[in-house]
């Protein structure tokens, strides 16, 4: 892995900005975002779970659905790839058997070699402390997912607006989630800005770092 230089980083975060006018026009190409779906894929997770569903919105007909789900937000329309990020809810051992006998098979390890990791995960997510709160648990993971993908899209110059201005029990009931065990929790538009956005040239509003960072 070669780094990037921390002018090259600081440039292309001060360049994302929460894009509200999208270019109608323009559409991510395929293999830039090819690179994005690996970029949700990678996110890494608690335990490695992955309790979450990335669906992928370019049909029109369904961002126009979504639209008025979404405050009638543009961005859901004109943007070139709607990202709806979903929980699987109330986490089962099925779940947590899945994801060791992925790992067996990623690893070439037999699964009863991570059978204490697997029952030391279904004791806490499934039947421990953190069962009492798993969707909220599988949330947060997901928004990890929304940050990984607005910094990768902008490192390769994709705009991005993270939406929680979205009706997710309305999202889940056209996306058909409630039968499939999922749950709506936040979206994303990405695309590319209009030339004429007003938004992009705003100074972006920080706390200064002295007083968000602090040096123990
Ligand atoms: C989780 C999340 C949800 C957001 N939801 C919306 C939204 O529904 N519509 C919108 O226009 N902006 C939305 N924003 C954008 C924020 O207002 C914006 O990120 C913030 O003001 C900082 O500005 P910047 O992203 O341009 O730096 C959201 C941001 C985050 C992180």
């Amino acid at each position: 892995m070669k780094p990037i230089s921390t002018p090259d980083l600081l440039d292309a975060l001060t360049w994302r900005y929460a894009t509200k006018k999208f270019d109608a026009t323009k559409t991510i190409a395929p293999e830039v975002w090819s690179a994005l779906e690996d970029a949700l894929v990678l996110t890494p997770s608690s335990y490695g779970l992955q309790p979450w569903k990335f669906l992928i919105v370019t049909s029109a007909e369904l961002k126009e659905k979504l639209k008025p789900l979404s405050w009638n937000q543009a961005q859901v329309t004109d943007c070139s790839h709607y990202v709806v990020f979903t929980i699987k809810k109330n986490l089962t051992a099925a779940d947590v058997d899945r994801f060791v006998a992925r790992t067996a098979e990623v690893r070439g390890m037999p699964i009863e070699s991570i059978a204490g990791y697997r029952n030391m995960m279904v004791s806490d997510v499934v039947n421990g402390a953190r069962s009492f709160n798993v969707n909220e648990w599988a949330t947060r993971q997901a928004y990890i997912a929304l940050g990984n993908f607005m910094t990768s899209a902008a490192l390769l110059g994709v705009d991005t607006c993270p939406m929680e201005g979205i009706e997710p029990v309305n999202y889940d009931k056209v996306l058909n989630l409630p039968e499939k065990g999922y749950a709506t929790v936040v979206a994303c538009a990405a695309g590319y800005r209009a030339e004429d956005d007003k938004y992009a040239e705003l100074a972006k509003v920080r706390f200064v770092k002295s007083e968000m960072i602090e040096v123990l």
